[in-house]
């Protein structure tokens, strides 16, 4: 699965839900988040020793895991990274994951670590967060590993999560990853779970929270995860209680924009150049997504052409993706608002 979804909209708090769920049920599980220009290889290593290490622990599954190691350490110097203790105690084993090539040596490693944890009788579950910024490459050879698995029937199973953009660069990296996958969006909470998100922690704490405060919270958050954990933090510190009401949500709503616009938003914002504020600007003058880049270009009196580098830097800093039709949107929910109240 690829968890699909816009900045603050809770897809890392269920990345590490359905690994509690995975550790819960015995399976061996890696957690990792892809950082900008990090490479796969280097972000995998240590959680796949630590895989296979667990599994050669295993006498069912040793034989497979020393194998396993001798793969990991050609995979360690075939891409220049720093080995820990346990690889050199095993004989390298030529021409086992020692391409240098993450689309050949990916797959070699992970059906080995697939087929020890067969024959331990217990699965591993890759969690890897954030993958829009894995690259091409890389994003690639995860596919053809995981495709690989697939066909032999193996007990390993990737769940990334990422902003929308990555179904497509999927697709494109591999014709068929759309096959291999599901995209589950992960949007804003419906108003009934938007309101458990804010009333059960209050009731935990012994305190009320009336339908209309609750009601307001969740409408004008539009169940937004981020939004509405703002506004409830801003709300239990100024309301005097035991139970909130409409005006204590009400006299908190400014405080709350106000705590968003420093931190949540303005820290996107930052991130840009004055030519790329200049660019989300007009985005925003143009109202709400998606926004055609024709218009965009109009509104700023460029040509689309010119804006081509800005686009490829803002869409690279996780800031706008382009949907499918060839539009822009943002990928942080209300920014658009936000633009606007920075007039
Ligand atoms: N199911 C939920 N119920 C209540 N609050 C939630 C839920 N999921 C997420 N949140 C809250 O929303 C905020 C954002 O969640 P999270 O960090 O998981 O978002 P994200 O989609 O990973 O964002 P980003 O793309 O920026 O990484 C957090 O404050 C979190 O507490
Ligand atoms: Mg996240």
């Amino acid at each position: 699965m690829l968890l699909l979804g816009l900045r603050g909209t809770g897809k890392t708090v269920l990345l590490n839900e359905i690994g509690r769920n995975a550790e819960r049920d015995g399976f061996l599980v890696s957690r990792v988040e892809s950082p900008e220009g990090e490479s796969l290889a280097r972000l995998l290593y240590p959680e796949m020793r630590r895989a296979i290490r667990s599994l050669s622990g295993v006498e069912a599954a040793k034989q497979i895991a020393i194998r396993g190691l001798k793969a990991l350490r050609n995979f360690a110097s075939a891409f220049k990274i720093e080995m820990g203790g346990v690889e050199i105690s095993v004989e390298p084993e030529p021409g086992l994951a020692d391409t240098g090539d993450l689309q050949y040596d990916l797959p070699e490693l992970f059906i080995l670590i697939g087929r020890a944890a067969q024959a331990a009788g217990r699965g591993w579950v890759l969690l890897i967060d954030e993958v829009q910024y894995l690259s091409e490459a890389d994003l690639s050879a995860l596919i053809v590993a995981m495709h690989r698995i697939a066909q032999e029937g193996l007990p390993v199973i990737l769940i990334g999560a990422g902003l929308p953009q990555i179904a497509r660069l999927a697709g494109e990296a591999k014709s068929y990853a759309e096959r291999l996958f599901l995209y589950p969006p992960v949007g804003p909470l419906d108003q009934a779970s938007a309101r458990q998100a804010i009333e059960k922690p209050i009731v935990d704490e012994d305190a009320q929270i009336t339908p209309e405060a609750l009601d307001l919270i969740a409408e004008r958050t539009k169940g937004y995860p981020f939004f509405l954990q703002e506004w409830a933090f801003v709300v239990w510190n100024n309301a005097e209680g035991p139970t909130i009401t409409i005006a204590d949500a009400d006299n908190s709503y400014a405080e709350t924009l106000a705590l968003l616009d420093e931190g949540f938003f303005k820290v996107r914002i930052d991130r840009l150049t004055r030519a790329e504020v200049q660019f989300v600007k007009a985005m925003a003058g143009l109202g709400d997504g998606p926004y055609a880049m024709a218009d965009i270009a109009q509104a700023m009196g460029r040509s689309q052409g010119s804006l081509g580098p800005a686009r490829a830097s803002i869409i690279s800093k996780g800031m706008i993706y382009s949907t499918d039709h060839g539009y822009l949107d943002f990928s942080v929910p209300l920014f658009a608002e936000f633009m606007r109240r920075q007039g």
